[in-house]
């Protein structure tokens, strides 16, 4: 039996992370906001740290670069530290998930490919940024892309699966996601990396779905690189700067495809040809946008204060809670789970699956004033995050759905698939 609603508010009542739902701006409280694995809320550290940088730019002008120039790495020290398990210097803030991918995956065949090494692996269920980056670095420079089929897709790729795409030893660079868009299966990343490593093949991982929510040990893991989002789990805002990570040792031996003056060792001294930077800053391109890296570090600092442990342990009492109601109330209404029933296997959202999904999903945002999101063919992603989604939100929310595909509200909303989902 799952449990009763007052037993899910006998869970926020003594909920250690229950008073951080206060650091953060709540427009309707009505509202059920299940999409913070799409874009996190706006905190109220955010929202003042952007003032304050907005007030800095006022008063010292172009001074303000004295203090700014560090930024990138001041936050990607505090993501490192608070999300990502990297030291110090291994983690930089900077442009677009995208754009990190295609620099560290240019980096990456440019260093290490040998001639053998004509091939490119991702899978097929991966997000659609990481094939399409793929896909225009195998145009460009003539090589195969081996697209992964994961035998059990609801698990994504296994080292099993992996391993007969790199038995011909023609593989030199991988990309795969810690935890799936869609399905939000958790990667075995320790064990594929080393499977990779086996093969003298190089990994990027992609860290948007888990960085926040889900501890991230690159380190222990004998993670080489990776990329992620800021605005999902560590709430940068809308289009909120990515990061990347490389591991210290590999850093001297890669060059950014990218030779922008901001990755110059020397920058001012501007007559120079380019010269790598020492370090991650490298990696740089252009100037950073001040203000969104602002955004990361007030974001990256809440999931530091909270810890990482607590957040995890939230997430996986609530995404527990979530099955369980599925189960209860929601598999008889022909719900399928689209996730993992192991905790140890899945990250912090959980995709119900229903032929009607997408008019269910339009449902739920315009008539049970519930928001998660949609992700074709038939999934409706529901994403907790511990820092603001509470226990009764997660109860009222899957009440709500139930109740609504009872009554078939969702053949009385417009279905037309819209722009954004
Ligand atoms: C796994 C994954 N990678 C990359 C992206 C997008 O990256 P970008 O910030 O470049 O749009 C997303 C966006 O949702 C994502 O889920």
């Amino acid at each position: 039996m799952a449990l009763t609603r007052d037993e899910a508010a006998a869970l926020d009542a003594k909920d250690p992370l229950a008073h951080f739902r206060e650091r953060f701006t709540v427009a309707d409280p009505e509202l059920i906001y299940l999409d913070g694995n799409s874009l996190g809320r706006l905190s109220v550290d955010t929202r003042e740290r952007l003032h304050e940088v907005v007030e800095q730019w006022g008063d010292r002008l172009v001074s303000g670069w004295h203090d700014w120039i560090d930024a990138p790495t001041r936050a990607g020290d505090l993501l490192a530290e608070a999300a990502l398990g990297a030291r110090p210097g291994e983690v930089i803030v900077c442009d677009s998930t995208t754009v990190n991918l295609y620099k560290l995956a240019c980096a990456t065949l440019d260093a290490y490919s040998l001639s053998a090494q004509r091939a490119l692996v991702t899978d097929r269920d991966n997000f659609p940024t990481d094939r399409y980056v793929l896909e225009g670095i195998a145009e460009q420079r003539g090589l195969e892309l081996r697209l992964l089929e994961a035998e059990d897709p609801l698990h994504g790729p296994q080292p099993a699966d992996l391993e007969p795409l790199l038995a011909d030893g023609a593989v030199a660079l991988i990309v795969l996601s810690h935890v799936a868009y869609r399905s939000g299966a958790l990667a075995d990343m320790e064990a594929l990396t080393r499977l990779a490593r086996d093969y003298d093949a190089h990994i990027v991982w992609d860290l948007s779905h888990s960085a926040g929510a889900v501890p991230v040990r690159l380190r222990d893991a004998g993670v080489e690189l990776a990329v992620g989002c800021t605005y999902k789990y560590l709430n940068s805002g809308p289009g909120g700067t990515a990061y990347l990570y490389v591991a210290e040792e590999l850093q001297a031996g890669l060059r950014s495809p990218i030779w922008g003056w901001f990755g110059q060792a020397e920058q001012f001294a501007m007559e120079r040809p380019y010269e790598p930077a020492e370090g991650i800053g490298r990696f740089l391109a252009g100037t950073p946008p001040i203000l969104n890296v602002a955004a990361v570090e007030a974001g990256a600092g809440l999931t530091a204060e909270a810890g990482i442990e607590a957040i995890r342990e939230k997430s996986v009492a609530q995404t527990e809670l979530v099955i369980a109601l599925h189960d209860e109330w929601l598999a008889p209404l022909g719900f399928e789970l689209g996730t993992p029933r192991d905790p140890a296997r899945r990250g912090s959202h959980v995709s119900l699956r229903h032929p009607e999904a997408w008019p269910i999903c339009r449902a739920l945002i315009e008539r049970a004033a519930v928001v998660p999101d949609f992700r074709g063919p038939d999934s409706i992603r529901l994403g907790v995050a511990p820092l603001y989604t509470s226990y009764v939100d997660v109860w009222d929310a899957l009440d709500r759905l139930r109740g609504l595909v009872e009554r078939g509200e969702q053949r009385a909303v417009d279905a037309a698939r819209a722009r954004v989902t």
